[in-house]
């Protein structure tokens, strides 16, 4: 079966959204393992609770990225798991060369804004402090800029007066986890091919 592996440092609502969609049947994937650079993070409790290989791997000492050889071992886990798509959900760190070099054009992300607006940290209070009356989030294949690499799908959500950035964040998340779900079933389908930047969805 398709194989994917999911990074995550946080509370892991997109993973929990992605295995709840494996439950119901909607995506016929199999998640081989979760790995958090952090030793805390919920994801790895939810991804236990439901049976999933989860582990804390060492990042390093660098604070943005992973220390070299410690991106390394990252790698070889996921070559062990055998992963045909790396899922990256809420992974606080920026992938390197070893990354690419293994996964090139099988990574993707999910970001909190209507790329390529607000890229970076806290997106939904980048949006928020800038006066957008829209946001939302996108689902990318990962490059080796920040944010920056083809599309693959967004959802839109409107910004009201009254938002808190946690408010807003709570709304852009429900989407969250309706498209990356949606993005990782079209992936494992085969249905989606790159043309440049341009991601095309084969709907039949
Ligand atoms: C999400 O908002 C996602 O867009 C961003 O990090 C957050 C992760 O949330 N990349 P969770 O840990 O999946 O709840």
């Amino acid at each position: 079966m398709f194989t994917i592996g999911i990074l995550a440092s946080g509370k892991g609502s997109n993973l929990a959204a992605i295995i709840n969609q494996v439950k119901s049947g909607f995506l016929k994937v199999k998640i081989g393992a979760v790995i958090s650079d952090n030793p805390g993070a919920f994801a790895l409790e939810i991804a236990r609770a439901n049976g999933i290989d989860a582990k804390y791997i060492e990042p390093g000492g660098y604070r943005t990225i992973l220390e070299p050889q410690q991106e390394e071992k990252y790698v070889k886990c996921l070559k062990e798991y055998d992963v045909e798509l790396i899922c990256l959900a809420g992974f606080m760190r920026i992938l390197k060369k070893t990354f690419f070099n293994s996964f090139r054009g099988k990574i993707i992300n999910i970001h909190p804004s209507l790329l390529p607006s607000f890229p970076g940290l806290e997106a939904w209070k980048q949006a928020i402090d800038y006066g957008a009356k829209f946001s939302g989030c996108t689902v990318h294949f990962v490059d080796q800029g920040i944010d920056t690499g083809p599309v693959i799908l967004q959802a839109v959500v409107p910004v009201m007066d009254d938002d808190t950035p946690e408010t807003l964040h709570q709304r852009i998340q429900e989407k969250e986890h309706i498209i990356y779900p949606l993005a990782i079933k079209l992936i494992s389908e085969q249905k989606i091919r790159i043309e440049g930047r341009r991601v095309i969805i084969d709907e039949n």
